[in-house]
């Protein structure tokens, strides 16, 4: 009987790239699985691959930053199937207003920009696209962490999953707010798994290296399919030599999700990254 056979997992942002394979390894597992996102559709089509491997799952879109709509996800959910015992908390994401196309200060950020699209600096860059980028990472995770982390505490333990980054490290360029929430999710880790510990609820953070999904295959990759100069930039600081799937991170959440195989292991954020962190590039 796998870990998760017969219990709530909750997956936040189970409709993208990373967490979509991830909630239908939970499901083919047994686990009873929760698609949270804010776009229907895209829950359905992995509800469906799910249906089709035989496994059972709930689509409940909402924002992940709405306290309310998550509460009223948890009532239900706990009212129908019983108390959530795993988070998976994937729902992130950039914002292209909020990256600037200059990589470094220069003469060009004394002037606003005259084309915002076509060339801004991070002077030009609006506040309320910075502050909606760290707050889908940050408040994003710490919602959800409330709502169901309460309900796994009151029914004598379970397991957190955040999603970290690259970023958590050191800052890529043109990614501020995104990286900033980055390293802060490692520290919410840390503090969310102290707190938690005396209610056997297990927070850790799983940090990927570069997966290619929709947003980050226009900076990363060339429209037929070769490596722009980032992405360029990436692999040659990759000592794996490729991308990442998304099936390169289940071993990584099943280990931290289980609770037999890191029962003591709390707090952390696990590089899933091909040796990026390792490699100096040089
Ligand atoms: N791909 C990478 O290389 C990489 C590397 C490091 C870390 N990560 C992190 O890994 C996680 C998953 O990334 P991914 O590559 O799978 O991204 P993705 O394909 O863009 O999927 C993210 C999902 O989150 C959902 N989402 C975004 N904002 C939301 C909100 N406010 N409320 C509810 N759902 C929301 C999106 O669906 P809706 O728009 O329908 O809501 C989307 O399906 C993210 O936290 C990301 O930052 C990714």
């Amino acid at each position: 009987m796998s870990y998760c056979e017969g219990k709530v997992a909750v997956v936040t942002g189970a409709g993208g790239t990373l967490c979509a394979p991830i909630a239908v390894d939970l499901a083919k597992k047994g686990a009873n699985v929760v698609l949270i996102g804010r776009t229907r559709g895209k829950l359905e089509k992995v509800a469906a691959e799910i249906a089709s491997a035989g496994g059972v799952c709930r689509v409940e879109p909402a924002d992940v930053t709405d306290e309310k709509a998550i509460g009223e996800i948890a009532g239900r959910v706990a009212a129908e199937w019983g108390p959530c015992r795993f988070l998976v908390n994937g729902a992130g994401g950039n914002n292209v207003k909020a990256m600037p196309t200059r990589l470094r200060f220069s003469e060009a950020d004394f002037s606003p920009t005259a084309d915002f699209a076509k060339d801004r600096g991070f002077f030009d860059i609006d506040m309320d696209a910075f502050k909606s980028v760290l707050e889908i990472n940050t408040l994003g995770t710490v919602i959800p962490s409330r709502v169901f982390g309460l309900q796994m505490a009151k029914a004598g333990g379970g397991a957190v999953l955040n999603f970290a980054s690259m970023n958590t490290y050191r800052p890529l360029t043109r990614v501020a707010p995104y990286a900033m929430s980055k390293a802060a999710i490692a520290n919410w880790t840390m503090f969310f798994a102290q707190y938690m510990a005396p209610a056997k609820v297990r927070v850790n953070a799983i940090a990927p290296g570069f997966m290619v999904n929709e947003r980050s295959r226009q900076y990363l990759m060339t429209p037929d399919g070769g490596l722009s100069p980032r992405g360029e930039q990436v692999m040659h600081h990759t000592p794996a030599g490729r991308f990442g799937e998304a099936e390169d991170l289940l071993g990584c959440v099943d280990w931290l999700l289980d609770d037999s195989a890191a029962s003591f292991v709390t707090g952390i954020t696990v590089p899933v990254d091909g040796g990026f962190l390792s490699s100096a590039g040089v």
